[in-house]
């Protein structure tokens, strides 16, 4: 009798050892039925701090917290037997000292059985980085279009163009100097993203970014559709779940109204007889 191996999850060694072998699919997930949806084809799922967006409604990611992480996070765990998890360190949890950094990281991977963090910020962070990293906890990094610095960038813009790129470039080094396992690459031209890629022995992963970074990742409730207040530029649309779910939502409610909503009878008739 042939028997299939156990699934194992993916570690961030695993993903590590990608670097410029197949791409990465990776997208985001805040909930166990949408991470139950992605796990069978993504290598990383990310418990994004967009959740505090995408789900609970706040303008930016500024006021997500370690609660919400911890909350999100666990449900996620629920839903992935293949995929590796990372969860985002909110604003705030992580910027004060290396220490600081650790507890909230170490918090994060115990109360939801991450596999890994990830944190933005590039060169200003290579010591805090490290300090987690050689603690026991694997990083992952995120430079270009850092949503947490959003008052300081002046708006989600394209980063690195011009003579910021080589400070991009730099940020890309140090990150990976102090072991990160990968990086995401935001809102960079392609040509940037593409010398970086070339460039670091981690695996980048772009979102609108380059396609020849290592990997991609998209906010999950974008690429279906889902999250319509807003469709950055470089999101493509692969469903369109918010029209579909309105137009089902205005089917049920006419329904209602004119009393033509399935009576009890409808279901009990389709039962087995003497049930
Ligand atoms: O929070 C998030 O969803 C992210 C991705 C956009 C990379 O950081």
């Amino acid at each position: 009798m042939s028997q299939s191996a156990p699934q194992r999850s993916l570690t961030a060694s695993d993903i590590r050892a990608r670097k410029g072998a197949d791409p990465l699919v990776c997208l985001t997930a805040y909930t166990t039925p949408v991470a139950q949806l992605a796990d069978a084809d993504c290598d990383l799922v990310l418990v994004g701090d967009s959740v505090g967006m995408v789900l609970h409604g706040l303008p930016s990611t500024l006021g997500v917290t370690m609660e919400m992480m911890v909350l999100h996070g666990r449900a996620v765990a629920r839903g992935l037997s293949r995929a590796l998890m990372v969860v985002d360190m909110p604003f705030g949890s992580y910027e004060d000292s290396p220490a600081q950094a650790f507890r909230n990281a170490a918090r994060l991977m115990a109360e939801t059985g991450a596999g890994a963090v990830k944190l933005e910020g590039g060169a200003h962070m290579e010591d805090t980085i490290r300090f987690i990293v050689e603690r026991g906890i694997p990083v992952m990094a995120h430079i270009g279009l850092t949503p947490q610095a959003v008052n300081a960038l002046g708006g989600y813009r394209v980063q690195g163009r011009g003579a910021d790129a080589d400070r991009i470039a730099e940020d890309a080094r140090a990150v990976t100097r102090a072991g990160a396992f990968s990086v995401v690459l935001e809102k960079v031209p392609a040509a940037l993203a593409d010398q970086i890629t070339a460039d670091i022995a981690i695996p980048t992963v772009g979102i609108g970014a380059s396609a020849g970074c290592d990997g991609q990742i998209l906010v999950i409730d974008d690429m279906l559709g889902l999250f319509d207040a807003f469709k950055p530029k470089f999101v493509k649309r692969y469903a369109d779940l918010a029209s579909e779910a309105r137009t089902a939502i205005r089917t049920y409610a006419e329904e209602v109204r004119a009393r033509s909503f399935p009576a009890p009878e409808h279901v009990f008739s389709q039962e087995e007889p003497g049930t």
